[in-house]
């Protein structure tokens, strides 16, 4: 075997292989990108209080309990959808109010279910973060994350 794969052989199966696969990666990056970009954001939608939802949402470390998309930790329901299950498609507001209760009355304290913390959030944030939640919710994910998730 050895006389018939000599080295250079070898080397370029090495290189044109690399080669061969690092443009199909590439081409691969491009494509989710693009896809991702046109197809899978709801940009109409995306406001300023949305951005700032985002930013609250990261400031608030609330991917430390919880999953967007299933990232995050998984010691809380995933969020993705949140907002969906609490009908926003059908009543924008009523889910967006159900949403600030929910966040005013936490920790609930009943025993046998994990507490969330109280975070003190202003009506004005509470508002961003619902809005980016909806939004969040809005993405075409193709069915990611798969239900039922661990937490739920
Ligand atoms: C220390 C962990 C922790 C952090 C941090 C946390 N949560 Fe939670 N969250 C929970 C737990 C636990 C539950 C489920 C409580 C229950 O079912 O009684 C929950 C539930 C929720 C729910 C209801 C989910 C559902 O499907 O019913 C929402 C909405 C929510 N959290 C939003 C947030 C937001 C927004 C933040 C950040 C500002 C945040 N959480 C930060 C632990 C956390």
């Amino acid at each position: 075997m050895s006389e018939v794969l000599t080295k250079s052989t070898a080397r370029n199966i090495f290189y044109g292989g690399s080669l061969f696969f690092f443009v199909i990666f590439v081409g691969l990056t491009a494509q989710s990108r693009h896809y991702i970009l046109t197809k899978g954001t709801d940009e109409a939608h995306l406001t300023d209080s949305v951005v700032r939802g985002k930013r609250i949402w990261e400031s608030h470390a609330c991917f430390d309990c919880h999953t967007i998309y299933g990232e995050g930790a998984r010691f809380a329901p995933e969020l993705g959808d949140v907002m969906k299950r609490w009908g926003v498609e059908k009543d924008p507001a009523g889910a967006r109010e159900t949403f600030k209760s929910w966040m005013k009355a936490q920790p609930t304290g009943i025993p046998g279910r994990r507490q969330m913390p109280q975070f003190n959030l202003s009506d004005a944030q509470l508002d961003d973060l619902g809005n980016f939640l909806d939004w969040a919710g809005r993405a075409n994910l193709q069915g990611w994350p798969p239900r039922p998730s661990k937490t739920n």
